[in-house]
Order: structure tokens, then C-alpha cells, then sequence
């Protein structure tokens, strides 16, 4: 075994890496467990995230009815024994996130409990409109007081696996990685590798994410040999601020959770139009409706209004959005708020058991970056974050029952540079980047259309050829490592889309307007080249 082999390396330090990293460290103690994070350790849409949590917590609230909105948001493509499996274990999930600190809002003697979009009770706990920032903080204070040791700044470049008799390639036994300030790529080996690097949604030109959402775990795992599933279900969040200096700061869908109203540009409403659950319909409905005024107006945002509250109200229950807003001159307590749709979450993703388990043996997907089955063909509100820590503790548990029978590395080949030089044409990588962004967003966005489709398909197979090409000759950075899986995941978002011949949750075309009747309800699996279904445990 190499010497400094890891039992466990986590890719990704949000909700779902952070989770899994500190249950291992519990379960296992002196565990050699190391963190990536390909920027800072706070940095990655957990710190971002609104809402809150959803999890049943109100005596009148039942898992039942959690189960229940979960399947209707997710149109038909949920796996019922996930989406169980996650509202079953939501309660130890927020009691776990107490224990290490995190202080959500209180009302009396119980939490405060918010309401969102296609939830049929208030069921969303939350730490005012901040919650994913007082998760990440405060698991990023524990993280930093265990014995795990954390790599900032360090870029997965591929996942290693086992070279087997007969060119077969066997189990995950460690990663290729990109030092960012010393500009190598160095191994680390490891006994079991974890992917929770979040989503892809930076693919699209308006995004909520922050930068790093590029999904590069996902590339990952389908270069090596993992089946991914879902890609089509890209969802828009209905509500982010429309202003020119603003980068797609989101507008809390807990807004409209607490009675904000969507207006058009001459104050009417019209969200009923649409649906009757209104301005609290599932996201997907909520941002196709945004689409359809906006196109049949011909303007360039809606209105959000909660200005009929309180102002006290608004400020202790929004204190972010409102200082957000504010920085623009918008004052919410007293003004609507301009708004449009942008690209929020990937619900695709690497497919993965009730473990975390994916294809390749050894190697784990946590978050975002999985496909559980628990948001089928679109996310309810707030069930992300609980998946990032329902998934986090049940693969720490299977990792640490397993590490005592996974095997040590083997020898791993060490990074070949020897053919390749620095780059003389970065202006080509930035170049590439703002294409894919821009043909995603005019083709593969809310409402979608074949012919559409088939213009992204043909553009993405020219930048994937000339990223290639590229990829071969020259040193790698962050910046061409992130290119080369944004272009890898906008092809299989293409693909996906194009399978998939009818309207379901988040995946709309004027082609096939209506859900198919007639054909098997079914999930859009990809399967890689090299695909040998998992073998051991
Ligand atoms: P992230 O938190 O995105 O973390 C990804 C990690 O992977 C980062 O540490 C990053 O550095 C690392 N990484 C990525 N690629 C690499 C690489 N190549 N090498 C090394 N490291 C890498 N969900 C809810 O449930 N409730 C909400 O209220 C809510 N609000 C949201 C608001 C906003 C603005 C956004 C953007 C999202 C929101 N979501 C919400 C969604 C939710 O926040 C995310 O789905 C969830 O936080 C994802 O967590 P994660 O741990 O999977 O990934
Ligand atoms: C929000 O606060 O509107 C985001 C909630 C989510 O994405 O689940």
C-alpha cells in the first residue's frame, strides 16, 4: 500500500462532503479521512442556500404527506423506496445538524417553521433566509476541529481506478489532483473515494450557484464508468433578482411561503392562471409560468411583492434579501421585487444506491452531484439539503463498515506531463466557457424544442472535439479542468433531453407538449463506454 493512502477521500466540502467526512471521523476514529475543495473550504451553493431544510417536525405534519409532495413534485419519476428512505431519516438528519451547533430560528419553545412551493404543511426549518450559510459554517468549525485534514485549492482531475488482468479496469482507488498554487497534478490514494461536488448548473448563462458549480463530479464518474441518470431535469428557480449589477442573487422561495405575490409589470397577479396552488405551485410550474408572461408581454422580468407584510416582519424573517436588495435601491418593505428565472439544481446526476454506492466499487456520490431517485423529473423545495445529509450519514455508515474490507491501494501509475505544455492560447478556454453557457440558455433552457436540441447537440460535439484536442496538449489549470466537464455535462444534459419524447416536471418541448400515456413511465439512463456493472460488496 502507498504510503500515504487515505481510507476515505471527499471530494467537495458542502452539506453532503462535510456530513460524510465528520460520521466517518465518529464511526471511525483515527480514520485517515481527507477533504478537497476546489476553492475555499466555506465555498459552494451549501453557504448560499436560503429556505432551509424540509423535514417533518410538526406534531400535525405527517412523513406520509412529505412522501406525498415529493412524489407529485417529481411527476412520476421518483424511486418511492428513496424518497421513504429520506423523509424517514429527516428528523435524525436536523437532529444531528443541532448537535454539531447549527442554531435554527425558534418560535416559543419550537422552531420556526417556513413554508415553500409544493409542500402541503410548514415544514421547512431554517436559520432566518441564511440557513445554508449557518450549516456550512458550522460544520466547516467542526470539520476544522477533527482530525481531518483538508485540502483547499485542489482540483479532482479524474478518479484512479484498479488496473485489472486483460485491460479491465477494477475498483475507485484514489484520484488524479490539481494543486492549484503549486500548478501540479499529484495522486491521492485512497481505499474508498467519495464524489459530493455539487451540481452543473453553471452550464446555463443565468445561474443561482455559485462559480464552482460545474459539474466535475459528474464528468468524473462518467469518465470513470459510472451510469448517470436524469440530466434533462435541469431546474430554473423562479425568483431571481432582475438587475443589471446583481448576479443572479436568489429571492427566497420562502418569500412566496410566506404570502409574497407574483405581479406583472402593471401590479395584476397571475399565478392562478396557471395553476390553483398559485404563487405556491412547484417550482417548475412557477418558473414556466414566469417564462410564458414574460414571452407573451414581451418583458424583461416579473414583480415579486411582500411589501403587504410588515415591515418588521420582512426584516427579521428575509434580513438577507432585504439587505441584498437594498445594496440595488430596491427596498422590499415598502417596493416589488424585479425577478426572473435561472438555472438552480441539477436533479441528474451520478446514479447511486441508498448507500451512496455508485457503479464503480469504492466509489461513492453524495449531494447534488448524485442521482437517488428522490427528486424523479423535479426537486421539491428544500429536500436538497436533506438529501446532502440523509446520503452524507448513510454512506459514512457504509464506508465505515466497509473500510476494514476494502483493500489497499495497489501502485498507481503517477501523472504523466512529460508531453504536454503550458498553454500559449488561454483566450480559447474563456472563449469555450461563454459558449457553452450561452447555447445551453437559448437552447436547452425552461421550454425546450428538437430542433433546439439538435443545434446544442452539434455545437457541443465541435467544443468537445477542440476541447480534446486542447486537453491533450497542454498543462492543465482550473479553469480548462472545469471547461472540459461543463462540456462534457451540457452533451449529456443534450442527450438526455433529446431521449426523453414528451413534457415531464422540469423537462418541457413544444414537440411533445404532454406527458407520453403510453409508454413506460421511465428514468433517462446513460451508459458510458466502458461500463462494467460494480462487483464485491
Ligand atoms: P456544494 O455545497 O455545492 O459543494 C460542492 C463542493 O465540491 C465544494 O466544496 C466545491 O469546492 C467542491 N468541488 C466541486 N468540484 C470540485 C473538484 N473538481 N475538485 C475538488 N472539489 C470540488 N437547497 C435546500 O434544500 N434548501 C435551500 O434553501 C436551498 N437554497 C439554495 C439557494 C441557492 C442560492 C442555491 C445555489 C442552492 C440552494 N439549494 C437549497 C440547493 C442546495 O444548496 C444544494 O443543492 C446543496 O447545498 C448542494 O450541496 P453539496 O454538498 O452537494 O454541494
Ligand atoms: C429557496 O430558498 O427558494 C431555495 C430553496 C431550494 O432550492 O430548495
Amino acid at each position: 500500500m502507498a504510503e500515504d493512502a487515505w481510507d476515505l477521500l471527499v471530494v467537495g466540502s458542502g452539506a453532503a462532503g462535510l456530513s460524510l467526512a465528520l460520521q466517518v471521523a465518529e464511526l471511525k476514529p483515527g480514520a485517515r479521512v481527507a477533504v478537497l475543495a476546489k476553492g475555499a473550504l466555506d465555498e459552494g451553493s451549501t453557504r448560499y442556500a436560503q429556505g432551509g431544510v424540509a423535514a417533518v417536525l410538526d406534531p400535525s405534519d405527517s412523513t406520509e404527506s412529505h412522501l406525498h409532495d415529493t412524489l407529485d413534485a417529481g411527476a412520476g419519476l421518483c424511486n418511492v423506496e428513496a424518497v421513504r428512505f429520506v423523509v424517514e431519516h429527516a428528523r435524525a438528519a436536523i437532529d444531528w445538524l443541532i448537535d454539531q451547533g447549527v442554531e435554527f430560528d425558534r418560535q416559543g419553545s419550537d422552531y420556526h417553521l417556513t413554508r415553500e412551493g409544493g409542500h402541503s404543511h410548514r415544514r421547512v426549518i431554517h436559520a432566518a433566509d441564511a440557513t445554508g450559510r449557518a450549516v456550512e459554517m458550522t460544520l466547516v468549525e467542526r470539520l476544522r476541529a477533527s482530525g481531518v485534514k483538508v485540502f483547499e485549492r485542489h482540483n479532482l482531475v479524474d478518479v484512479i481506478r484498479e488496473r485489472l488482468p486483460g485491460n479491465q479496469r477494477g475498483r475507485a482507488i484514489g484520484a488524479y489532483v490539481l494543486d492549484r498554487d503549486a500548478g501540479c497534478v499529484t495522486t491521492f490514494p485512497a481505499r474508498a473515494v467519495a464524489l459530493a461536488t455539487g451540481g452543473a448548473s453553471r452550464v446555463y448563462l443565468y445561474s443561482t450557484n455559485p462559480d464552482g458549480s460545474t459539474g466535475d463530479g459528474i464528468a468524473a464518474a462518467w469518465r470513470a464508468g459510472c451510469r448517470v441518470g436524469n440530466m434533462e431535469f435541469s431546474q430554473f428557480h423562479p425568483t431571481c433578482l432582475f438587475h443589471p449589477k446583481a448576479k443572479s442573487f436568489l429571492i427566497t422561495e420562502a418569500v412566496r411561503g410566506e404570502g409574497g405575490r407574483l405581479l406583472r409589470p402593471d401590479g395584476t397577479r397571475f399565478m392562478d392562471d396557471y395553476d390553483p396552488r398559485g404563487e405556491l405551485a412547484p417550482r417548475d410550474i412557477v418558473a414556466r409560468a414566469i417564462d410564458d408572461t414574460m414571452k407573451r408581454l414581451g418583458c424583461e422580468c416579473v414583480y415579486l411583492d411582500i411589501s403587504h407584510k410588515p415591515a418588521e416582519f420582512i426584516r427579521a424573517h428575509f434580513p438577507t434579501v432585504h439587505a441584498e436588495c437594498l445594496r440595488f435601491g430596491i427596498d422590499i418593505t415598502r417596493e416589488p421585487i424585479p425577478v426572473v428565472p435561472a438555472a438552480h439544481y441539477t436533479c441528474g446526476g451520478v446514479l447511486t444506491d441508498l448507500n451512496g454506492r455508485t457503479d464503480v466499487d469504492g466509489l461513492y456520490a453524495v449531494g447534488e452531484v448524485a442521482c437517488t431517485g428522490l427528486h424523479g423529473a423535479n426537486r421539491l423545495a428544500s429536500n436538497s439539503l436533506l438529501e446532502c445529509l440523509v446520503f452524507g450519514a448513510a454512506a459514512a455508515r457504509d464506508v465505515a463498515h466497509r473500510l476494514s474490507e476494502l483493500p489497499p491501494p495497489t501502485a498507481i501509475a503517477p501523472w504523466d506531463e512529460s508531453w504536454v505544455a503550458d498553454s500559449d492560447e488561454l483566450v480559447v478556454v474563456a472563449h469555450n466557457w461563454e459558449e457553452v453557457r450561452r447555447f445551453m440558455w437559448d437552447y436547452v433552457g425552461i421550454v425546450r424544442s428538437t430542433k433546439r436540441l439538435e443545434r446544442a447537440k452539434h455545437r457541443v460535439k465541435l467544443l468537445l472535439d477542440e476541447i480534446d484536442a486542447y486537453y491533450g496538449s497542454f498543462r492543465v489549470t482550473s479553469d480548462l479542468l472545469e471547461l472540459r466537464n461543463i462540456a462534457m455535462v451540457a452533451d449529456l444534459i443534450v442527450r438526455s433531453a433529446l431521449a426523453r419524447k414528451e413534457s415531464r416536471g422540469l423537462h418541457y418541448t413544444i414537440d411533445f407538449p404532454a406527458l407520453d400515456a403510453i409508454a413506460p413511465v421511465q428514468n433517462t439512463v446513460l451508459v458510458p463506454k466502458h461500463f462494467s456493472a460494480r462487483r464485491g460488496a
